[in-house]
């Protein structure tokens, strides 16, 4: 929890006494061409993403997956969208602008391609949505609200007229940070030029739950060395803590759309201190009834 000097001062009055105030948490100390560096890090695995796919499938290979007639042109539409957003980043930066790496995308046709495009554009959604905190410079975050609605539409559209599902995962969507979003992005980077900035960033180990289904008992995978106590489901602006016991966890009901699912050594507190292994993409698919197919 950040406490903003507001909430200190509105607590302390309310209590008319003087007590001790919280420590304020320190903010990460990012400046904004690395945040700008590490928003062209995800642009360019997009982009490349698009690229690729497009170059392997062919208009007759979409029909033929069973993919609506529209959807490989717009899927070009949002090809472009992608590498308008490295142009404009690596503009942005200009020569600190970090260039794109090789990738790995585990697509084996359209429809696979599809269901990815659908992640990574949530996962897109969130990393913006949590980077804007870090954003100093108020024409870049404006900058940066624009492609998040940008992102946000192509998860929308993917996810309903594609793959014919809701086009939310409901009233909010989940806020990232750096290292979550980093290990959720570093499966699919093969290799980066070594002339790339550094940027602060580390994956966590992957972490595996063997059932989605709510209410179901799924048992915890991750190699980290640290012991997880409780696996932590990101859902909107929510954090459910639920305690690992004999190495099972039991997920819970009523969770919708996109939801992360990280492993902490703490019960109340999932932040990069206290996680062990994670965050994992778990996708609760529902009808228009609010039924839950899949
Ligand atoms: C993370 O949470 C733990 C447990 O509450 C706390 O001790 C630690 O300072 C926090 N770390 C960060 C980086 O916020």
């Amino acid at each position: 929890m950040r406490y903003s000097l507001l909430t200190i001062v509105l607590v302390s009055l309310s209590v008319q006494q003087v007590v001790a105030i919280p420590p304020l948490v320190k903010r990460q100390q990012i400046d904004d061409a690395t945040v700008l560096n590490f928003a062209l890090t995800l642009e360019h695995l997009e982009n490349a993403f698009y690229q690729g796919a497009l170059a392997k499938f062919d208009q007759k290979a979409f029909v033929a997956a069973g993919l609506p007639k529209y959807a490989r042109g717009r899927f070009s539409q949002v090809a472009e969208h992608e590498k308008a957003h490295v142009k404009f980043l690596s503009d942005a930066l200009g020569n600190k602008a970090t260039q794109p790496c090789t990738y790995d995308f585990p697509y084996t046709d359209p429809k696979s391609f599809a269901a990815l495009s659908q992640v990574l554009e949530g996962v897109g959604t969130s990393a913006y949505t949590g980077a804007a905190q870090l954003i100093s410079n108020k024409d870049y975050l404006t900058a940066a609200a624009s492609v998040l609605a940008t992102e946000a539409r192509h998860a929308s559209w993917v996810a309903s007229a594609v793959n014919g599902f809701a086009g939310w995962s409901g009233p909010f969507d989940v806020p990232l940070d750096l290292n979550q979003v980093y290990t959720l992005a570093a499966p699919f980077i093969t290799s980066c030029p070594s002339s790339n900035p550094a940027l602060p960033v580390k994956a966590f180990p992957s972490l595996t739950l063997s059932k989605s289904a709510p209410g179901s008992r799924s048992s915890v995978a991750h190699k980290a060395e640290a012991t997880a106590t409780h696996i932590v489901f990101f859902t909107g602006l929510d954090k459910i803590f639920v305690p690992i016991t004999d190495g099972e966890v039991e997920v819970p009901k009523g969770l919708s759309g996109q939801v992360y699912a990280l492993a902490t050594s703490s019960g109340t507190e999932a932040n990069d201190s206290t996680t062990v292994a994670g965050p994992t993409i778990l996708s609760f698919e529902h009808d228009s009834n609010n039924n839950l197919i899949s």
